[in-house]
């Protein structure tokens, strides 16, 4: 089969909030397909951007007495760390308020314009008349017409669940300024998508969409198209419409664009070809990764705006649903609102892509993540299932047959077993039906430990004469193993690095299992995966909620002296008994102490009290020590942490604890 060529997207996030696990559930499964993309020899470019323009950035900005360009650059930054940090590979993360962005909007909206698909009527529009500016729905705010519930909304209410216009709504409030909106006229530009009517439809028609939004589509067809306002009065960040003072571009018109203008930079940079990815006639393949959410824009508006500047249309649009937390949507007081860096700081980022994966399939239903069941998944798939089989195995090969597997799997059918499931796995990968690969491999790990159970290396090697079964069936489980880890790594492309390090191999590659290790040296088995703990549960839903009481407090004045309990959980305080004391030669205040931590052993630190204690009062105590602080070379050794004490310059009071805490317990 010859290499296609694909350009693959995600929708991009906005530029006024941090990353979140909703928001993952699209980046990872994007990033999944792309890394099975590549894994299969394909050229995959994956894009993505800040979606940096409209008026809650432009508020954001002003209340916290910055730039739109000084926000929009600090949360680009976040945002790449989140997604580096959970291993999602762009090709290319801009933003959409670039040079790029600009010129092919501007670009667009020309071929448009000059088309005949741009109207101007004037409409009439909430304004407020303290801040100067018309109010999109959302900021206003008023007393329900139908239930009387206050601070309601623009268009819809929460506690009664009505929907209506903002000229409805009682006692309707500026949300920006508080003063009462007034209604003020102006031109507006539309585009004009009933034109599309018929393309639209056989568009639609052609495949290129799930059945659920197909049928979403027929529906808004039968309701008719209406025309799509795409400007915005000043005050607006944004594009400015060519040539038009005081107007700007709707920033869903010049979002995905965004994905051109990311896909520029990168053949700007790479030497791609743009037009060979984007004429009417590209032979390269294109697909979007949405949220359920934004399934008009993305079905109906943006083919349209393609076919109406003469550009290809997409191959697909890729739906997923949205992500429960503990069967709720997300929330702030519960917990469960976790944002991506606060998981970061208690889990392992490739737990959430493999419970994503089992839970992912090419349908648009919403998905949960149930924070009990994740923990059983993760700790029975990856830790119990598949780490397993190699951390079993591994042991035997290195201590015993010189860390040299035995050509074993060449004959063994198990492994061709294992092989032969190969491309029905990977035909799972390409249709996004990830819980089916996931569960799949699963079936394969629980083979390969079955096989394990029944051979007993652990028993056998204890037997005469057996020395070669047990290197044979070691040997084949490391094998089984490999292939495992290749059909995992677009899931867990960190895992994967592990064990070809543990494989002493380049890289997996789907390719390369049809030929098993042999006569092949592996190196010494280190852990690949921890098994999660209810504390590291517990601890992630603490701190999302600290976070947000943070956030809600934001615009208020902040300590800076404050830290955030996310700060605080980075020092790692344990319990330490002070095993050791002796006084420093040439040093006056100093003492040097063996402190015993527990599991971790000793550690050895130069504690300036030497003044205050002599050492047998030292000696045997129980006091609290700081043992992640980063090794300090001093003039007579290295001190590994730091012990706590407390004092007013005049004394010092050395921390202890109950007599019955043992060494190496945390503080938290
Ligand atoms: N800026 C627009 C997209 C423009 S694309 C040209 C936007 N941004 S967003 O930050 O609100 O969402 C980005 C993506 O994350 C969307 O596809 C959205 O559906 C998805 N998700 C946001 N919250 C989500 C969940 N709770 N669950 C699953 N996906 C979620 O929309
Ligand atoms: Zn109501």
């Amino acid at each position: 089969m010859s290499k296609r060529k694909i350009l693959v997207s995600s929708a991009l996030p906005y530029a006024n909030g941090e990353i979140h696990l909703g928001h993952l559930l699209e980046y990872i499964q994007t990033d999944i397909w792309v890394r099975y993309q590549r894994m299969m020899g394909n050229e995959c470019h994956y894009v993505c951007a800040d979606d940096a323009h409209g008026t809650p950035i432009m508020l954001k900005a002003q209340e916290l007495g910055i730039t739109p360009e000084e926000l929009i650059a600090g949360v680009s930054e976040r945002h790449q760390a989140d997604f580096k940090d959970f291993a999602i590979e762009f090709s290319q993360y801009h933003s959409t308020h670039s040079d790029e962005n600009r010129e092919v909007s501007e670009g667009i909206y020309k071929k448009l314009n000059d088309a005949g698909y741009i109207k101007k009527r004037t409409i009439s529009q909430a304004f407020d008349p303290e801040k100067k500016m018309f109010l999109p729905d959302r900021f206003i705010k008023g007393d329900c017409p139908k239930c009387g519930a206050v601070e309601q909304y623009g268009d819809n209410c929460e506690s009664c669940g009505a929907t209506y216009s903002t000229t409805e709504l009682k006692n309707a409030k500026s949300a920006v300024s508080g003063a009462t909106p007034i209604t003020k006229e102006s031109e507006h530009y539309f585009f004009d998508l009933p034109q599309f009517e018929e393309k639209l439809k056989k568009w639609t028609d052609a495949g290129h969409l799930q059945p659920e939004i197909r049928n979403k589509l027929s529906e808004w067809f039968d309701q008719g198209l209406q025309q799509w306002d795409i400007s915005r009065d000043a005050p607006y960040f944004g594009f400015q419409i060519p040539g038009v003072k005081d107007k700007f571009f709707y920033v869903w018109l010049d979002a995905p664009i965004g994905y051109m203008g990311s896909f520029k930079k990168l053949c700007d940079e790479t030497g791609l070809d743009f037009d060979e990815y984007f004429n009417k006639d590209s032979k390269t393949e294109m697909y979007h990764f949405i949220g359920k959410d934004i399934v008009y824009f993305h079905a109906l508006f943006w083919p349209a705006t393609l076919m109406g500047s003469n550009y290809r249309t997409p191959n697909a649009i890729f739906a997923h649903g949205f992500l429960t937390v503990n069967g709720q949507k997300m929330s702030k007081s519960r917990g469960t609102f976790i944002q991506a860096r606060t998981y970061l700081n208690h889990l392992n980022p490739e737990c959430l892509r493999y419970y994503y994966s089992y839970k992912l399939t090419p349908k648009i239903d919403d998905i949960d993540l149930n924070l009990e069941d994740f923990k059983q998944r993760v700790n029975s798939d990856l830790v119990g299932k598949v780490v397993n089989i190699a951390s079993r195995s591994a042991g035997f090969i290195v201590k015993k047959y010189n860390r040299t597997l035995s050509a074993y799997a060449i004959e063994s059918d198990l492994y061709n077993q294992f092989l032969a499931k190969g491309d029905e796995i990977a035909s799972m990968y390409e249709s996004r039906n990830y819980n089916q690969a996931m569960r799949e491999i699963m079936k394969l790990a629980d083979k390969a430990n079955q096989y394990i159970d029944e051979n007993k290396p652990w028993q056998l090697v204890k037997e005469d004469g057996k020395e070669a079964m047990v290197h044979d069936v070691t040997s084949l489980a490391i094998n089984l193993f490999r292939v495992l880890m290749t059909y995992l790594k677009p899931v867990l492309p960190v895992m994967a690095k592990d064990a070809e390090k543990f494989l002493n191999i380049d890289e997996l590659t789907w390719g390369a299992i049809k030929h098993p290790l042999t006569k092949h040296k592996i190196n010494k088995f280190k852990p690949m995966m921890m098994r999660i703990e209810d504390e590291q549960i517990a601890n992630l839903i603490e701190a999302s909620k600290e976070n947000i009481q943070q956030i809600s407090n934001d615009n208020e004045t902040q300590d800076d002296n404050m830290i955030q309990i996310d700060d605080f959980s980075k020092i790692d305080l344990r319990i330490a008994k002070i095993v050791k004391a002796q006084e420093v030669e040439g040093a006056d205040k100093l003492v040097q102490l063996t402190l015993d931590i527990g599991e971790e052993g000793t550690r050895n630190v130069f504690a300036g009290i030497k003044e205050y204690y002599t050492p047998e009062d030292l000696e045997g105590r129980l006091t609290v020590m700081v043992a992640n602080l980063a090794p300090r070379k001093m003039r007579f050794g290295v001190s590994e942490g730091m012990i706590l004490a407390a004092s007013d310059g005049k004394s010092v009071h050395l921390l202890s604890s109950d007599s019955d805490a043992k060494p190496g317990m945390k503080i938290r």
